[in-house]
């Protein structure tokens, strides 16, 4: 089948001769992919910032499908079923998804203490193949994957299996407060998610910043909030300060993660020298910019080894810091209803349409930032 194949940092290629998934499992289904993304958090593989990414490995955590095969143990999908497929692979029936926690499951990763199993994200999240690809195997096939329904679009459908729940828990894991100021850093698919979300939990302001005119002219207009560009900021810190009475943000939301720019120490430790698990300029301004007693909401990516942030900060200030790998399956009833409503519209974010046979232009373009790319959708010969 056709897939995608990652051979090292910033190469990846489309090969036809990849082998088709097989049932590995009772609880295992099948899904001939119709729509799969790339994410930010793709990026970082692709960087070659993810440790045990191997060479061979077919990415893509965001896809939806058709099942054309299940297991003997599967009950609740039938061949024929179109799913969204979250993002998490979760048992089910640990004690982290009975919590919810599905971004957390301790099975599905077992040799890993922090991070749950993802699909197509290396050996350090499972080393389960992803959905750039024409067919892709779905474990737990009863737990996950949800069947998208007769009204519902493709294109948003693709989004609910991560930008649209991760953007959204970003907000309620700020504990947003009726009037609050939130600031998101971050104007990609998931900051532009969040700011939406914030004002369904009642910001009173919403502050956007990036450095990309395009995606923050974009934001200001899709989720109605005030951007800035941090390279014209002197400080973007101080600036926060300025603009709420010396006070600081009521929330703040890091939705960048371990590619920040703007600070060339960060840049350099984490980006270039991999000595720490990623660059913390993003999340350093959220820790500094948020109030006293305030929250800070992380839900970019950062890598398992330590990272300088401003620690003391955040004890001196009592900050409380939430932070997890969104829990798309629980979220995903209320957020179907979203949809439906019009509340939130997903596709809107999508730029660009890419054949899977053209992954690595649509790596190339997404990562460098080129044509005005938000979201770009890959779309497979068979879909
Ligand atoms: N926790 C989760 O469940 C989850 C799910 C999906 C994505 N993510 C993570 O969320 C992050 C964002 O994902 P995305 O798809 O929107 O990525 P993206 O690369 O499209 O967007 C990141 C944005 O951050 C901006 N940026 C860089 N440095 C900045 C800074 N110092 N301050 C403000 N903005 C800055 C960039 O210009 C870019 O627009 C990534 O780290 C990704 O891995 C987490
Ligand atoms: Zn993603
Ligand atoms: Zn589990």
């Amino acid at each position: 089948m056709l897939a995608m194949n990652f051979r090292g940092p910033f190469r990846v290629r489309a090969d036809r001769d990849r082998p088709y998934p097989e049932i590995e499992h009772p609880e295992d289904a099948i899904v001939r992919v119709l729509r799969t993304c790339i994410c930010g958090s793709d990026l970082h593989l692709y960087h070659g910032l993810v440790p045990d990414t191997r060479v061979g490995s077919t990415f893509g955590h965001e896809f939806i499908g058709e099942v054309v095969e299940i297991g003997s143990a599967v009950e609740k999908l039938t061949v024929g079923d179109r799913v969204m497929v979250p993002f998490n692979i979760a048992c089910g029936k640990c004690a982290f998804c009975k919590q919810e926690l599905y971004g957390n499951c301790h099975e599905a990763n077992p040799g890993a203490t922090a991070a749950g199993g993802i699909f197509g994200y290396s050996h350090t999240a499972g080393g389960y193949h992803g959905g750039q690809a024409e067919y892709v195997r779905v474990p737990y096939a009863d737990v996950g994957p949800t069947v998208i329904p007769e009204w519902m679009d493709p294109d948003d459908a693709v989004l609910l299996t991560d930008v649209v729940p991760t953007g959204y828990q970003a907000a309620e894991m700020g504990g947003i407060q009726p009037g609050d100021t939130v600031v998101v850093f971050g104007a990609g698919p998931i900051g532009i998610m969040a700011a939406k979300c914030a004002w369904l939990f009642g910001a009173g302001r919403v502050i956007v910043i990036d450095e990309l005119d395009y995606r923050l002219d974009f934001v200001k207009d899709y989720a109605q909030c005030e951007v800035y560009k941090f390279t014209e900021l002197e400080d973007p810190v101080v600036f926060l300060k300025q603009t709420t009475d010396s006070l600081g943000a009521d929330v703040c939301i890091d939705a960048v993660g371990c590619e920040a720019a703007g600070n060339t120490m960060n840049t350099l430790l984490g980006r270039k020298l991999l000595l720490q698990g990623g660059s913390t300029t993003a999340l350093h301004w959220a820790i500094n910019g948020v109030k006293k007693g305030g929250i800070v909401s992380i839900v970019g990516v950062y890598g398992p080894i330590d990272a300088l942030v401003p620690i003391g900060n955040v004890v001196n200030k009592g900050i409380t810091i939430r932070a997890n790998q969104a829990s798309v399956k629980r979220l995903l009833p209320r957020l179907i209803e979203h949809v439906k409503n019009g509340i939130i519209d997903p596709k809107a974010i999508i730029t660009h349409r890419i054949p899977l046979e053209e992954v690595a232009e649509g790596y190339h373009i997404f990562s460098r930032k080129l044509d005005n790319c938000i979201k770009p959708v890959l779309i497979p010969p068979s879909a």
